[in-house]
């Protein structure tokens, strides 16, 4: 097939990513229509996917698949922790709790990358691209919702301090995968894996959404 790789997985994903941007969760939180305490349980949440993503990174630093996706630049762990504490106050490990759809996508990447490399990857891409692209549009609503710093404590997850230039790093991000050593076969199965990513992200959302309904 001709179709480079970073294009067939964004195709693939596409229809599931427009369901993700429109999931009433989403639509509800960037609308403005739910309190900073909804943001906050939402960036707790993502503080167990990024430590799941983060904490296999040192021992696939030099898988020949995953490895060259591992850059130090695109860690979150730190922000997200800065986050929370000026979210939650200092006391915040205490009150974090993973929803039951937020420990099984952990639990899902944590197998990958003990057990897979391409569906760590999978996983990569999900989370890491789509932070570096419409993560600055959810940076820019939350802080004219909540009031939060410009790119300050509360919305540092959303910023690459260490990213200098976002589209191009996009674009040699996207080259990564086109150079992925993989046959067709497992890239199939890597863009299978991505499609599970988006569904474990919508089930977040279903749940987050019965925990904040609206109101009215
Ligand atoms: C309201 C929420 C969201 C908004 C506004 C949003 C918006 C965007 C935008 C504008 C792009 C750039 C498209 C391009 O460069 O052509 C993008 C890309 C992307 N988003 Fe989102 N997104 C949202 C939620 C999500 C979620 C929940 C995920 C998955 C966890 C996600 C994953 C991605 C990925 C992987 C890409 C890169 C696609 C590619 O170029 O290969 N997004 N998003």
């Amino acid at each position: 097939m001709d179709t480079p790789f970073s294009t067939q997985i964004r195709v693939a994903s596409h229809e599931q990513h427009t369901e993700a941007e429109t999931s009433t969760f989403m639509s509800d939180l960037l609308g403005g229509k739910l309190g900073v305490d909804a943001y906050t349980r939402y960036t707790e949440q993502l503080w167990f996917v990024y430590k799941a993503l983060e904490d296999a990174a040192a021992s696939l630093a030099d898988d020949p698949v995953a490895g060259p996706f591992i850059q130090p630049e695109l860690m979150r762990v730190a922000e997200l922790e800065r986050d929370l504490a000026h979210l939650r106050g200092a006391d915040w490990r205490e009150v974090l709790v993973a929803l039951p759809a937020t420990a099984a996508y952990a639990a899902r990447v944590t197998e990958c990358a003990a057990t897979w490399p391409g569906g760590y990857v999978a996983h990569h891409y999900t989370r890491y691209l789509g932070d570096l692209s419409g993560g600055q549009i959810i940076r820019d609503k939350a802080e004219k919702t909540w009031g939060f710093a410009r790119k300050g404590d509360g919305v540092r997850f959303y910023v690459f301090e260490g990213v200098a230039n976002p589209a191009a790093f996009k674009r040699n991000y996207r080259e990564l995968l086109d150079a992925v050593p993989a046959d067709e076969l497992e890239k199939k199965r890597i863009i299978e894996e991505c499609k599970r990513a988006f569904d474990y992200n919508g089930a977040v959302f279903r749940e987050l959404g019965g925990e904040f309904p609206l109101s009215a």
